[in-house]
This record gives C-alpha cells, structure tokens and sequence, in this order.
C-alpha cells in the first residue's frame, strides 16, 4: 500500500514537469539515451531481422541514434541458427553482428540453452524417442562451441542459460533437465566459457524479483561460483507492468545479486499498458489468451493520462536503476518501437500496446523524456 502511494505521489509530482516539457508539445531537442546514460550503463533494444537489415529504414536509424547496445530478438537462438543436426546457419546472425560491428554498439548473444524455440530433433534420439544424457551433452557442447567460436572476441556476452526456474525457484522440468539432470546448467557455462574466455555469461529469467523466484536465482547463482565456474552477471528480463514489479522489489533485487558480486543487466524491458488477462503474470511465451474487446481498449491510441502514468513508471524504475549504476551494467528494451513489441501478440494475439519509448511512427512518447530527465 505504501509503495501504491508513493508511486501515485510520485507522478503526481512529475506531472507538471512532464507536462511542461512533454514531446506532445513540442519542445528543445532532448539528449539520445546512450549519452544521458553515457557513465552509468549502456542502453540498448532487441532488433527483428527487419531493423538489423535495414529493411526497416527508420528503426535502424533510430537504434543508431539513441542505442550503444543490441540484443538479436530471434537471431541467435537454436532454431535459427541450428535448424538440423547438421546444419548451421548463420547468415542472419552475421548480419546482425555487422550491424552492431559497423555502429560500434555492445554486441549480446541471445540465447545458448532454453526449452523454447529449440528445434524437437535437439531433445530426440533417431526414434523420436528422448536423447540420453551423453547424447545430449555432446549437442549442447557442439552447439555452444560452434555458435560462440563464431563470434569469439566479437559478442560481449551471452545469455548462457535462459528462463531455468520456476516461480517457487525450484529448477524447471525442462527436456534439459529431465535429460541430463541439474548439472546442464553447469556444464552450459563450461562449455561457453570453454569456447570463448573471454566472453561475459550471463543467467537470464523473467520475475526474478519475486521473492521465491529470487532466492532459487540466488542458490543457483552462488552454486556455480562455488563450482569455480565463470558466471559475469544475471540478466532481470524485465518485463513490467504498470504496478509490477514493485519499486521496492527493484531495488532489493538489485541488491541481492549484487552482493553475490555478479553484474546485474536489465535484459528485455518494457512496461505492459493493456489489462492483465487471465493467468498473465511472468513471461511464458507459451501463454495465449483469446482476443476479447474488453482486453484491448486503447486501439484508437493510449489516453493522455496513461501517456503520463507510463512516463511515471518509467521514471521511478530508472531511478531504482541509476541507484545501482556501480553493478548495473546495461539496460536493454525488448523492441524498438511500439509496432514491432512483443506485447501486441502476447498472452493475447492482435491487441495494440504501448509498452516501449518510441511509437507506432518512430516517435518518442513522453515516457522517452521522462527516462532522460531521470538521468539529470
Ligand atoms: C523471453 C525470451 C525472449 C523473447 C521474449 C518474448 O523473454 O527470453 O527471447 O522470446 O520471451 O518475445
């Protein structure tokens, strides 16, 4: 209730600011967001193929302008570059790191190990029936060595293991665990350390800032330290509501990792606008809920106060993260713009929704103003 309160005080107080020097009305040219933040962390944005191509003309522009940092939105996971056994290929994924090579941007791998967009046959012997363990570890060594060799000294740091826990921050039955047992997170950051020592690793999830979740990250985290291997940093997705997570949480989240002494990254930010549907907490991409009108009610464009609450909230969660600046190391948004955000097909498809700083026309909303005078 506290927090509610402070939240409401909060932008109550930032309203007449941001009313006085919001885009809607026309005001100085504003600072991009890699140099309000130049100091204290990169800032960057996942790209689709069609903004790393340069298809999309105008959103690579704005990415070269306001982002030191990319993360490939689908580039890099197995089933683009590994569809087959024995097929490889990485002609996406190369231009997406000529991208980021040619506009000298932080370049971050997304992902090695997860159980989604991860082809059958990875998880299958030559029956359809399950992989046995050594089987399996050998395709998670080959993989991580072939797709992290590549990009050796060229990738920062990859997102070794993504989305491992469960809410209560037991370990998921996912097919890497039901195969190979608890030590394939293990041996995921071997083998990515093997490939390329230099190279950060990261663990990465969704809601780690509720407790339960948190305190599974944490065992996790202090185990694999404790097992000597090379753990850089954890990656909080961020996926964000209005009022979720709380500011409070933010903070000792952050906290809590850092005194682990890992790097902590704000991986796939943004801020959900439309009303929860059912079941719609955390990021579990496999969620789908029908579409119903009641669930999409801004597609005319989001209202004038809620323009201001998202500006707000985007203010606060900055400054939780500028409190941190000595361990937070990066803050990434999951898209670019409006248009081409995750949120408008997920946990409902087809909805229209407002979660990032840029809208449906490459234009900054007064969130994006309210971010950089967070910075000042
Ligand atoms: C998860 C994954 C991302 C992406 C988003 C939704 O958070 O880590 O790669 O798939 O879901 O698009």
């Amino acid at each position: 209730m506290r927090f509610v309160v402070l939240t409401i005080l909060l932008i109550a107080a930032a309203l007449p600011v941001l009313k006085a020097d919001g885009p809607l009305r026309g005001s100085a040219p504003r600072q991009t967001l890699k140099d309000a933040f130049k100091g204290d962390f990169v800032v960057g944005a996942a790209l689709s193929q069609r903004v790393f191509s340069e298809e999309d003309a105008r959103g690579a522009a704005l990415v070269k302008a306001q982002f030191n940092t990319i993360s490939p939105e689908n580039a890099l996971k197995w089933q683009s570059v590994h569809p087959r056994p024995d097929t490889y290929d990485f002609s996406v994924a190369d231009r997406f790191v000529g991208f980021g090579e040619k506009n000298q941007m932080v370049i971050i791998g997304h992902n090695l190990v997860w159980h989604y967009q991860t082809p059958d046959w990875v998880f299958q012997d030559a029956k359809g029936g399950a992989a046995d363990r050594a089987t399996l570890l050998e395709r998670m060594r080959d993989h991580i060595h072939t797709v992290v060799g590549r990009y050796k000294g060229r990738i920062k740091g990859w997102d070794v293991v993504n989305e491992a826990l469960n809410a209560d921050g037991t370990l998921r039955q996912s097919p890497w665990f039901k195969i190979i047992g608890e030590d394939y997170i293990a041996k995921a950051f071997e083998f990515a350390h093997e490939a390329d020592p230099g190279a950060e690793l990261y663990y990465n999830d969704y809601s780690l800032e509720g407790e339960a979740k948190r305190k599974g990250a944490i065992r996790l985290i202090a185990k694999l330290k404790a097992q000597g291997l090379s753990i850089t940093g954890v990656g909080l997705q961020g996926h964000s509501t209005l009022d979720l997570p709380s500011l409070e949480d933010e903070d000792a989240t952050i906290s809590a990792f850092a005194k682990l002494g890992v790097k902590v990254m704000i991986t796939e930010f943004d801020v959900d606008v439309l009303p929860g549907a059912a079941a719609h907490r955390g990021a579990d991409i496999n969620t789908k809920i029908d579409l119903q009108d009641k669930l999409d009610p801004y597609r005319g464009g989001l209202p004038e106060p809620l323009q201001v609450d998202l500006a707000g909230r985007y203010s606060a969660l900055f400054r939780v993260f500028l409190k941190h600046r000595d361990v937070l190391t990066r803050v990434t948004f999951w898209g670019v713009t409006d248009r081409d955000s995750w949120l408008n097909n997920w946990p409902v498809r087809g909805r229209t929704n407002y979660p990032l700083l840029f809208d449906r026309n490459y234009k900054p909303k007064l969130a994006l103003d309210a971010v950089i005078q967070a910075a000042e």
